[in-house]
């Protein structure tokens, strides 16, 4: 990657506190641009901040909650009086559940649905005019649930769906005007999204299920986006699993209903078996 591909490019990234967020403001920032990163906790920003400024990347934290359409005003109002315009959005901000359905308070669907979905859907509509000006990138970190479900992942799948409609049909409306939407697709990832996740009444889960040390990591899935973003790519689909679970839901969804099933089944302290 060239360093200065991206040199006075101004990026923003939601939820860049933690994981993959974390991860691409180090790899666009390495790459030259300049760096906003945000979050709900200040602290949890200026120690991503200390990393990034020790690294020579120039960045700005601003603590805003995805899912409030005033936090993300006042981003956009920050950033365009700090550093005039916007040329990247990436909408990483995000949260999961773990329950069935059937358990589920729909404040917790909301609560998902607020941060994944709403959370982009705001922060691309105050940020796309100077995006337009531009014509720059917006990208939605959705996941492999935006194209297939998995049991006990409802709120969390629906959020990704809709992200996946939102940035497709977002696509072809600005694509006239030089503007490149992607959306990138990560597989099981290495982060604190599951040991965040919420259960059916809404408490932290505390701890992940799943063996986080053999998945990706989140510096090589930064790395795909930043990749895909300068090839000005649609999607990205990540993980050999991602893949193979994009082939098997297109030519064979019924046997796929089983093989999900058996497959998170297995997790520990499975909602169901
Ligand atoms: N890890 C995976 O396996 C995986 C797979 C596919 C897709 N993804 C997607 O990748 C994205 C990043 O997740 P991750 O795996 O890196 O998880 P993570 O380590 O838990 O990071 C999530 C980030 O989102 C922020 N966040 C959560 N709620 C927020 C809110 N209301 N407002 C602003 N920021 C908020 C968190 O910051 P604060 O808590 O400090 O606010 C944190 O910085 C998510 O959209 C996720 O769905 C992850």
């Amino acid at each position: 990657m060239k360093k200065d591909s991206l040199k006075d490019k101004v990026v923003i990234i939601t939820g860049a506190s933690s994981g993959i967020g974390a991860s691409c403001a180090l790899a666009f920032g390495k790459s030259g641009a300049k760096i906003v990163i945000t979050g709900r906790y200040l602290a949890k920003l200026n120690a991503v901040k200390a990393k990034l400024e020790a690294e020579g990347i120039t960045v700005l934290a601003i603590s805003a909650d995805a899912g409030v359409i005033a936090d993300n005003e006042r981003m956009a109002e920050i950033v365009l009086s700090e550093f005039g315009k916007i040329d990247i959005l990436i909408n990483n901000a995000g949260i999961t559940m773990r329950a069935l359905f059937e358990n589920l308070d729909l404040e917790v669907f909301h609560k998902v649905m607020d941060t994944n979905f709403w959370g982009a859907v705001y922060a691309t509509k105050v940020c796309l005019p100077s995006i337009l000006e531009t014509k720059g990138t917006v990208i939605g970190i959705s996941s492999v649930n935006g194209f297939r479900g998995t049991p006990a992942r409802t709120a969390y799948t629906a959020s990704k769906y809709a992200m996946n409609g939102f940035f497709e049909s977002l696509r072809t409306e600005v694509m006239k005007k030089g503007v490149h939407v992607l959306v990138a697709c990560p597989g099981f990832t290495a982060s604190n999204i599951r040991k965040n996740a919420l259960t059916a009444h809404g408490s932290v889960q505390g701890d992940s299920p799943r063996d986080e040390s053999k998945m990706m990591s989140s510096e090589e899935v930064a790395e795909e986006i930043l990749n895909a973003t300068l090839k000005r790519k649609r999607d990205l689909t990540l993980t050999t699993q991602g893949k193979l679970l994009k082939f098997l839901n297109k030519w064979m969804p019924g046997r796929l209903d089983h093989i999900v099933y058996n497959q998170m089944a297995k997790e520990k302290d499975s909602p169901f078996h």
